[in-house]
């Protein structure tokens, strides 16, 4: 039951701590090395791999796009992410040594089953992240890590989401690991900090009072765009997605360098445009970057909405409202960006009176092609 909120989709995402952790849980030794033998792969076999390629749609597409920047710069194995409708028909580069990682919630997605399905006549090691036992894709697939988010409800998915990123860096981790060298120390380093993120939702989810109070506001609005680079970008996605299906607004993600390539010209006074900043420690200068786009769509009246790090005092000349989250590693960062985005779409549709778990058109699991 919802117990005491006012939809399913709102208290989803007040569980996103346990998610993440339950995720997280178990799945380490006493010395804080990774052990997966639960998805009973030869490790030869995964060590072995030349490529990895993510298929999944929706929400769960997003959290793969985001897991792409860590699993690379983690493996330096090159991780691609497709759209599982697309995959089967674009005659994929795939062979024995590609690990295809399908993400879906449901585990029934008739998309991502088909894709899956696609990649083993190719060959390739498939490895399901799901969140439902026994699902048909886990069923179908080599291998299993399962998110533990707990059964989701709400059409809208949120602790799923966090849970497939943090099942997503816990696999990259451990082929991190079987990588060995630095990698392997690296992999540890990166468990630790990822060990302290439950607490940090935890303690953001607290403060989320001044975003509900901005998307009561903006319950007339009719557009609203999500800017953001590097892990930001997906997250802008997402953030979109999130609005679109329960809020029926028009919402359209960027990647931030976009913005001079055509996006600037749909800013106009009085525009909402959501900014997720890059933390300061990004490399190659990107938050300063980000906060050069703040500053340009503001001199051209848009109303900015900068979810920045706790302490980001850059971004404050530009920034109608700040909504600031706790530091972290700047590839872990999406596991706190996404959190007011979420928040704000179920606040607004709730505004506008609309049943925030059941949007019209859409089921939560899609099991036709
Ligand atoms: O069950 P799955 O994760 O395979 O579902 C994939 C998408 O249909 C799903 O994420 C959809 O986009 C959600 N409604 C997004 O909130």
């Amino acid at each position: 039951e919802k117990g005491g909120h006012s939809s399913f989709m709102v208290k989803e995402i007040l569980e996103q701590p346990a998610a993440i952790n339950d995720t997280l849980l178990g799945r380490t030794d006493s010395t804080g090395a990774l052990v997966l033998d639960e998805m009973r792969i030869d490790p030869a076999r995964l060590a072995a791999v030349d490529k990895i390629v993510f298929v999944a749609c929706g929400t769960a597409f997003y959290s793969g796009l985001t897991a792409k920047y860590a699993i690379e710069r983690w493996t330096r194995l090159p991780c691609s992410v497709e759209l599982a409708h697309e995959f089967r028909y674009c005659d994929p580069v795939v062979d024995e040594k590609t690990l295809v990682v399908s993400i879906s919630q449901s585990g029934e997605t008739m998309d991502t089953l088909m894709a899956v399905k696609h990649a083993r006549e190719l060959g390739a090691l498939t490895i399901s992240i799901c969140n439902t036992h026994g699902a048909t894709i886990p069923r179908e697939s080599d291998a299993v890590l399962y998110t533990h988010a707990g059964p989701e409800i709400a059409v809208a998915s949120t602790k799923a989401f966090t849970a497939q990123i943090t099942a997503c860096y816990v696999l990259g981790l451990y082929l991190a690991q079987l990588r060995g060298g630095t990698h392997a120390e690296q992999a540890q380093q990166v468990m630790r900090e990822l060990h302290e993120v439950p607490a940090k939702v935890e303690d953001l989810l607290g403060r989320m009072d001044r975003v509900r109070e901005i998307a009561r506001f903006m319950a007339d609005t009719r557009s609203v765009l999500f800017l953001g680079r590097h892990v930001g970008y997906p997250i802008a996605l997402e953030g979109a997605l999130k609005l679109k299906e329960i809020a029926y607004i028009h919402a359209e993600g960027f990647a931030a360098g976009e913005l001079k390539h055509g996006p600037i010209a749909l800013i106009e006074p009085g525009q909402p445009v959501f900014i997720v900043v890059p933390s300061p420690t990004t490399p190659y200068s990107l938050h300063d970057k980000v906060v050069s786009n703040i500053q340009e769509i503001r001199a051209r009246g848009a109303r900015t909405l900068v979810i920045a790090e706790e302490g980001d005092e850059a971004v404050v000349p530009f920034a109608d409202e700040v909504i600031s989250v706790p530091a972290t590693s700047p590839l872990l960062a999406p596991l706190l960006t996404i959190v007011p985005l979420q928040v704000f779409a179920a606040e607004l549709a709730a505004a506008k009176g609309l049943d925030v778990d059941q949007p019209r058109n859409l089921a939560k699991s899609v099991t036709v092609e």
